[in-house]
C-alpha cells in the first residue's frame, strides 16, 4: 500500500480530485466507485469546481456507490442517494443513466445486490474506487467480522457504526440497523483503490491498521493485499505513521 500524507484536509481532497481527474482524462468512460460520509465532501467540492472550469468532463463517466442504508427511501434527507445528489451528481455533467446506487427501499435486498454486482461486472469492473475508513476499520459497510462477505450484500451495522453515524440523524434510534454494501471482492476487483482518512478521530484506527497483520477484525487491513491501493490521509490522522 502506498501512503501519501497531506498537510491538510484540503490538500488531501485536492490530491484525490487530481487522481480522479487524471483517471477520467486518460479514460473518459471510466467506472468510478464512490463513497459517502464526511471524508469525501471536500473531494466532491473540488471535482464540482474542476467540472465547472472544464478541467474534467463527467459526460461518459459511470459510477457505482459503495453502499446505502436499509431500509431507506431515496427521498429521505439521510439517504446516501440524497447525499450524492446534493453534493455531487446535481452539480456535474453526469448522465443520470450512468449513475448506479443501491436502493435502500427495495423489497428484495438479495436480488438488488445480485443485480448490482452484475451491473458492475457488465461495465468491466471499477477502474478507481474511493473509500473512507470507519472508526472500527470498516470499508464500505464491511464491518469487522470473522467471515467477510465477498459480493454485494445486506449487512447488520455494528453498534459503533450506528453511534458514529447518529451525528447525521435526529437520534441514535433513527439510524437504520442494516445497509446494502459492496463486498470485499467487489471492492478488491477495482483496478485502483484510494482510501481516504482525515482528522484526529481516525488516528487510532490508522495506527491499528499498520500495527496489525491482515485480519478481518480490522477489514481495512485487507487492503494491504490489493496491489494498487493508495492511502491518502492528512497529518492528523496519520500522525503515528510519522512518529509525531
Ligand atoms: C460511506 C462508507 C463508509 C464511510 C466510513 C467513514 O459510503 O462506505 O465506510 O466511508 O464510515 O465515514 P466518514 O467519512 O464519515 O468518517
Amino acid at each position: 500500500m502506498q501512503i501519501t500524507i497531506c498537510d491538510s484536509y484540503e490538500n488531501m481532497s485536492e490530491k484525490a480530485a487530481q487522481m480522479i481527474a487524471e483517471q477520467i482524462n486518460n479514460k473518459p468512460d471510466s467506472v468510478l466507485g464512490l463513497a459517502t460520509g464526511s471524508t469525501p465532501l471536500g473531494l466532491y467540492k473540488m471535482l464540482v469546481d474542476m467540472n465547472a472550469k472544464k478541467e474534467v468532463d463527467f459526460s461518459k463517466v459511470i459510477s457505482f456507490n459503495l453502499d446505502e442504508y436499509y431500509p431507506m427511501k431515496q427521498s429521505d434527507k439521510n439517504s446516501y442517494f440524497t447525499y450524492m445528489l446534493d453534493n455531487f451528481f446535481s452539480q456535474v455533467n453526469m448522465e443520470r443513466n450512468n449513475i448506479h446506487m443501491l436502493r435502500g427501499d427495495t423489497d428484495n435486498p438479495e436480488a438488488e445486490c445480485e443485480i448490482y454486482e452484475k451491473q458492475i461486472s457488465d461495465c468491466g469492473g471499477i477502474d478507481l474506487q474511493i473509500l473512507g475508513l470507519g472508526n472500527n476499520g470498516h470499508i464500505g459497510f464491511n464491518e469487522p467480522n470473522k467471515i467477510m462477505e465477498l459480493q454485494t450484500h445486506i449487512t447488520k451495522l455494528h453498534t459503533s457504526t450506528i453511534m458514529a453515524n447518529s451525528r447525521f440523524f435526529n437520534s441514535v434510534e433513527d439510524v437504520p440497523k442494516y445497509a446494502l454494501t459492496m463486498g470485499i471482492a467487489t471492492i478488491f476487483s477495482a483496478k485502483k483503490i484510494v482510501i481516504m482518512a482525515s482528522g484526529i478521530e481516525k488516528k487510532k484506527i490508522i495506527s491499528e491498521m499498520f500495527n496489525n497483520s491482515v485480519n478481518t477484525s480490522i477489514p481495512a487491513t485487507l487492503l494491504k493485499l490489493h496491489n494498487n491501493t493508495v492511502l491518502l490521509c492528512d497529518h492528523r490522522a496519520c500522525c503515528d505513521l510519522l512518529y509525531c
